[in-house]
């Protein structure tokens, strides 16, 4: 997809990896956060008879059939970023970011920064049904529950975009005046945000009265959390083509493979 700079930066560390000079031929589809395309592509990829087919799965579930199909016709998958959650049998292996860990790690960051002070949190989700999305919530969730001077006000999906991050803040800023607190499950989804809080008057960061919480870390990401427009930025790094290469050339090799 193309939906946010962190997927930018993973695309062309996909496409300066696997080029012809390397001994690769790359084809790449962009499935533009569409699950149907994107199966539709792997389909595409067996019918070609490609040696190797990695997906960074748009959605999490609905995998098996298309993994199933991939198997019978010999060509090991290697899922990467996000999981899915077919039978690990199904595939090569998974190699990714822990987003269960990074959910957990900025709420463990919040405990520590607000050292016992009450939170009204208001959440703008990723994708729904990402497994990026899931597990950052599902990681949060785990640490929110054991605060009980945190409300969870609200939790909506951006779709991991810019504008859908502007959108649910417009929408949340009617509804909602006694926030302080603002999860933004990637960085893109942050900058929307503070553009409809920036409209609205309402002020962000380690001078003002919203405490802004991304994920991934980016160049321009880092850039706003080192200016204090965002307190914490939790990394998920982009840069996974080498570990796929890693991969392959175990596979080439006849080595042993972890699933997961
Ligand atoms: O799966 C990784 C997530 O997907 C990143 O956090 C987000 O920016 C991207 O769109």
């Amino acid at each position: 997809g193309h939906e946010s700079d962190w997927r930018a930066a993973n695309t062309i560390d996909y496409q300066t990896t696997f080029t012809e000079e390397n001994g690769y031929e790359l084809l790449f589809v962009d499935a533009d956060n569409d699950h149907t395309a994107q199966m539709e592509a792997v389909r595409n990829f067996i019918q070609q008879e490609v040696d190797y087919i990695v997906i960074c799965p748009v959605q999490e579930a609905g995998w098996e059939v298309v993994l199933e199909e991939a198997q019978d016709a010999g060509i090991p998958v290697i899922i990467a970023d996000r999981t899915v959650s077919a039978d690990p049998a199904l595939y090569t292996t998974f190699l990714g970011t822990d987003t269960a860990l990074e959910g957990e790690t900025a709420g463990l960051w919040l405990a520590e920064y607000l050292d016992g002070a009450e939170a009204n949190i208001l959440v703008i989700e990723g994708s729904v049904g990402a497994s990026a999305a899931i597990g950052r919530t599902n990681g949060f969730n785990k640490i929110a529950e054991q605060h009980e001077e945190w409300t969870i006000l609200d939790s909506q999906s951006g779709d991991f975009t810019q504008a859908g991050g502007q959108q649910v803040m417009e929408s949340y800023l009617k509804s909602y005046s006694d926030f302080n607190v603002l999860v933004c499950q990637n960085d893109n989804e942050a900058y929307g945000a503070m553009d409809a809080m920036d409209a609205a008057g309402v002020t962000y960061g380690v001078d003002g009265d919203v405490i802004i919480i991304s994920f991934d870390a980016t160049k321009e990401g880092l850039t706003r959390t080192l200016d204090g427009r965002i307190n914490c930025n939790v990394e998920c790094n982009p840069l996974q083509a080498a570990g796929v290469e890693d991969i392959i050339a175990k596979i080439i090799a006849g080595e042993e493979i972890p699933a997961v």
